[in-house]
């Protein structure tokens, strides 16, 4: 039987983080699909497309990873590919209350899908999407918090 993982999120930009989680549910599952909220953030910086495309620069090369968008709930998504684990990354205890009630939400209306949460480095616990776009709007350097493609990707988005 093939044990197959999502990972989804919003990835608006992908970082090191993702990256960093990719890589160990990989050890957890035959194959991962990293899979983009079609009806995630409001109003994203990068559209779906541009954050697939990114995704494939970053950690397109894994054989057992696909990357995805999907739209409507997860755990119907999760249905459709056959998906028996959700993964999601914890890094303070902020995180823990909303990522608590999604995996209580997403096992009542998929009772099989089990939610396993994972731990990033060290170094990259205090990293998330929302500081890397402030940091780069503001002309501070992302390099080593997400993959050059990325930077690069910021930096056009706000070259003035
Ligand atoms: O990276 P994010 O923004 O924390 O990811 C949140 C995401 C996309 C995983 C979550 O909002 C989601 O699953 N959205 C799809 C709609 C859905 O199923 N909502 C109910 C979740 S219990």
């Amino acid at each position: 039987m093939t044990r197959i993982a999502l990972y989804p999120g919003s990835f608006d930009p992908p970082t090191k983080g993702h990256e960093d989680l990719v890589r160990r549910s990989l050890a957890l599952a035959d194959q991962v699909i990293v899979a983009v909220a079609r009806n995630g953030a409001k109003q994203p910086l990068f559209s779906v497309e541009e954050r697939l495309g990114m995704l494939r620069d970053t950690i397109g090369g894994e054989g057992r990873v696909s990357i995805q968008s999907f739209d409507g709930l997860l755990a119907d998504f999760a249905k459709r590919v056959g998906a028996s684990i959700i993964v999601r990354g914890l890094r303070a205890v902020s995180d823990f209350e909303y990522e608590f009630q999604m995996a209580l939400m997403n096992r009542r209306l998929h009772p099989s899908l089990e939610t396993v949460f994972l731990v990033p480095a060290v170094d990259l616990t205090y990293l998330s999407s929302s500081l890397v776009r402030e940091v780069a709007r503001f002309g501070g350097d992302v390099g080593g918090l997400v993959h050059p493609a990325v930077a690069g990707a910021l930096a056009r988005r706000f070259s003035r």
